[in-house]
């Protein structure tokens, strides 16, 4: 029987399938990365909603500040969240395809996986930069507020709103092609891509 624990991810990822027993738990990510995985999901998701719901409301009016306040509050735990997951993925590394994919699917993966992870920094390090130069509020769900590490400055604060603009859409366009993505394997493929992610449980 093959080692797993204890090899190098690219090792794991360099294995043959069929050398692999198939008890199944060695090809989906562990508790930890679908904990990482799903409990950002929903951050990210509610954040992005409210963000773009917020943007439409009259500026300087309560209920925008109390959305963009949760927004906030979200996109910061992500920031302090998106470390931790990329230690963890960098020590654990990604689990082996049962079947292997195709190399220009597991290419696109990768990258739309790479993007992601840069995505979810610059989005709130964007954001955090808008608020802070701008001298708006930085809460964490009404219990502290984050330091303020840079000082008050309109032209930084308005090149943070640009950038957290662009990037968020552009977030906003690859979870979209990533949600497609993963519909494709269930619906079209009907490979075991989902599983991978889910509980033990509930695995296709
Ligand atoms: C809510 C619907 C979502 C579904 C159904 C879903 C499903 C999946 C699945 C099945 C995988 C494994 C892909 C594979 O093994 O090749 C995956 C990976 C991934 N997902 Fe999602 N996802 C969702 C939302 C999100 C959101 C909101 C994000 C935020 C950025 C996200 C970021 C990622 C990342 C970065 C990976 C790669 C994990 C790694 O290898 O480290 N997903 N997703």
């Amino acid at each position: 029987m093959p080692m797993i624990a204890g090899m190098s991810a690219a090792d794991r990822q360099n294995i043959r399938h069929d050398e692999i027993p198939d008890s199944g738990r060695q090809f989906n990510y562990d508790g930890a990365q679908r904990g990482f995985h799903w409990t950002m999901a929903v951050f990210i998701i509610v954040a992005m909603m409210l963000g773009i719901y917020a943007s439409f409301l009259p500026p300087g009016t309560s209920p925008r500040k109390e959305l963009l306040d949760i927004h906030k509050s979200l996109g910061m735990t992500v920031l302090v969240l998106v470390p931790l997951r990329l230690a963890y993925r960098f020590v654990v590394g990604e689990p082996p395809y049962h079947a292997a994919l195709s190399r220009l699917v597991h290419l696109g993966a990768r990258l739309g996986h790479f993007g992601l992870y840069g995505l979810m920094l610059a989005v709130p390090i964007s954001g955090y930069i808008y608020s802070a130069a701008g001298g708006y509020s930085l809460p964490w769900f009404g219990l502290f507020s984050w330091p303020r590490l840079l000082a008050r400055n309109e032209a930084l604060a308005r090149f943070g709103e640009d950038i957290h603009f662009w990037v968020g859409w552009s977030f906003v366009a690859l979870l979209c092609t990533h949600l497609a993505a993963v519909a494709w394997h269930v619906f079209a493929k009907r490979d075991e891509v989902m599983s991978r992610m889910l509980p033990r449980k509930q695995r296709r």
